[in-house]
């Protein structure tokens, strides 16, 4: 691999990336300021202005976040997108703009007639554009933006930050943050992961996140690439947390300027797409918006998606489609590119609270409050198997609440209801193996998460303790209390031994060995 077949920009992302997920944004800082390199840098210039020239805002506002601009051309700037979001009548983004960004903010308060011009033209119903531009054209306003922004930043040529890589490299080795011998791999962006690295189940709390009185956690998920957490919540906001910190990600431009993702409901259900790229979000007024983790923008929109709450949400493996379930009874597969419904399963006569696609996409499977998991196939929507995992000891039947992929076997699912034993099952409905909490009255399952590697199956019980069952086992190895008030869930991260449980009593957990 030769150094300059390497483009600035990506090399740049590479480093970042690479400090931010070992924690070296320091290490980062540090090398900046050494080596007298400014962090004004964009992979190419024409690239840049080109963005600009054509409006691609969406490409232009991730790299603006990294530049340090004066706050005379960042106003400029942010006035045009809101004037051209107005245009295009995106007027939530472009309100989103107007009122949750710093640039704007102080263009409110420094000056408010330029600023009230804006509020003026988003609240009326037509779009003129000789008005919106003022004797100019958008065209015209964006060639001067585009000129005044180039001149703010300078591109660096590869080889200066291949060298950069190298010595961040050597003095975390040097720190002993990374093990002697560490891969590291440059088109991950990764250090790879120790692969031999042992499953230990979580014993001490690492941090505690606190919510708003008001504002429990629905639903908290990581990114398949182990970077991100991120959680939702009942008053409809979406957060990204370092959970290193336990802090919010202000890395993330969006998030430091106080505009973050939400809904208008609260949020029932995140997931990552495969790529660790895109988010999608379920809330209680059945909408699912899918959105773009680093900038925050929001993607796609489906008003309509379920005629209830939307309970879980699953990307195809592709990132093309869009696996549901509702409080309406159903699941549906939606395509991301033509914002339709394509597919839809309905067979199960209460609420749907979890599905999943089996790992060759081929099947859907569906768990509900009627005490049934289903087995569908996706091109027909044809319901090919119904079960029933074994009944809870007390009797009767017993909601399902999540169903799981069993890692290394593709023929077994881990499904868990609300019993006081979790079970692995097949396709078929044979139960291959079961965990109790060995509680007879109040030890009922909630919610549950598998280890990466299919070590250690982890239940939060409606007694507010997480139970870690051995798989090899088969025994119940550690339990512990874990909240004041009703756990919600439980997840995992994708590598580390890092269990989050979230509740009611307003907190998200963050657990470790
Ligand atoms: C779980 O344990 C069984 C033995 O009881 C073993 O065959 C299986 O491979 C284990 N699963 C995982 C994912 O380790």
């Amino acid at each position: 691999m030769s150094t300059l077949e390497i483009e600035a920009r990506d090399v740049i992302k590479i480093v970042l990336q690479f400090c931010k997920e070992n924690s070296l944004q320091q290490t980062f800082q540090t090398l900046q300021n050494e080596c007298q390199v400014s962090l004004n840098t964009v992979d190419s210039l024409e690239t840049f202005v080109g963005d600009i020239n054509n409006g691609r805002w969406d490409a232009v506002l991730p790299q603006v976040a990294q530049l340090k601009l004066p706050r005379k051309k960042l106003e400029d700037l942010y006035e045009q997108i809101v004037l051209e979001m107005i245009e295009l009548r995106e007027l939530d983004t472009a309100r989103a703009i107007l009122r949750q960004t710093q640039a704007m903010g102080f263009m409110k308060q420094e000056q408010p007639e330029r600023y009230l011009r804006l509020e003026h033209l988003l609240v009326k119903t037509y779009f003129d554009p000789r008005e919106a531009y003022q004797e100019s054209s958008k065209e015209k306003r964006r060639a001067q933006i585009a000129q005044a922004l180039s001149a703010e930043v300078t591109v660096v040529p590869p080889s200066r930050l291949m060298a950069l890589i190298g010595q961040a490299l050597k003095w975390q080795q040097h720190q002993g943050l990374l093990p002697p011998g560490t891969q590291f791999d440059l088109f991950k962006g990764a250090a790879a992961v120790k692969a031999d690295e042992e499953e230990i189940y979580p014993t001490t709390l690492g941090h505690t996140i606190k919510f708003g009185k008001q504002s429990h956690p629905e639903c908290a998920a990581f990114s398949p690439d182990g970077q991100y957490l991120v959680s939702s919540s009942v008053d409809g906001f979406i957060e990204v947390w370092d959970y290193i910190s336990g802090k919010l990600k202000k890395d993330l431009q969006y998030q430091a300027d106080d505009a973050f993702m939400m809904h208008d409901d609260a949020v029932l259900c995140i997931s990552f797409s495969k790529d660790s790229e895109m988010i999608a979000s379920g809330s209680q007024d059945g909408k699912i918006k899918v959105w773009r983790i680093r900038t925050g923008q929001c993607l796609r929109r489906f008003e309509r998606a379920h005629g209830k709450g939307v309970t879980s949400l699953s990307f195809s493996r592709d990132g093309t489609q869009i696996l549901s379930t509702s409080f309406d009874g159903t699941a549906r597969i939606h395509g991301l590119k033509s914002g339709k419904m394509l597919k839809e399963f309905r067979g199960h006569t209460s609420y749907v609270n979890d599905a999943i696609f089996t790992s060759e996409g081929g099947r859907v499977i569906t768990v509900s409050s009627d005490g049934t998991v289903k087995v569908w196939d996706v091109k027909t929507t044809e319901c090919l198997q119904t079960f029933k995992p074994p009944p809870p000891l007390r009797g009767g039947d017993a909601s399902v609440n999540s169903v799981h992929l069993f890692p290394k076997n593709v023929e077994q699912i881990v499904v868990c209801n609300r019993a006081s034993s979790i079970y692995v099952m097949t396709l078929q409905g044979q139960v291959v193996k079961s965990f109790s909490s060995g509680k007879r009255e109040g030890g009922d399952f909630v919610s549950a998460c598998i280890s990466p590697k299919g070590d250690w199956i982890y239940c939060v019980g409606e007694d507010r303790n997480i139970y870690c069952f051995s798989n090899q086992s088969g025994k119940l190895e550690h339990l512990m209390k874990a909240h004041e008030k009703d756990i919600i869930g439980v997840t995992h991260h994708p590598h580390r031994n890092l269990l989050v449980t979230y509740s009611d009593d307003n907190t998200m957990k963050l657990w470790k060995p």
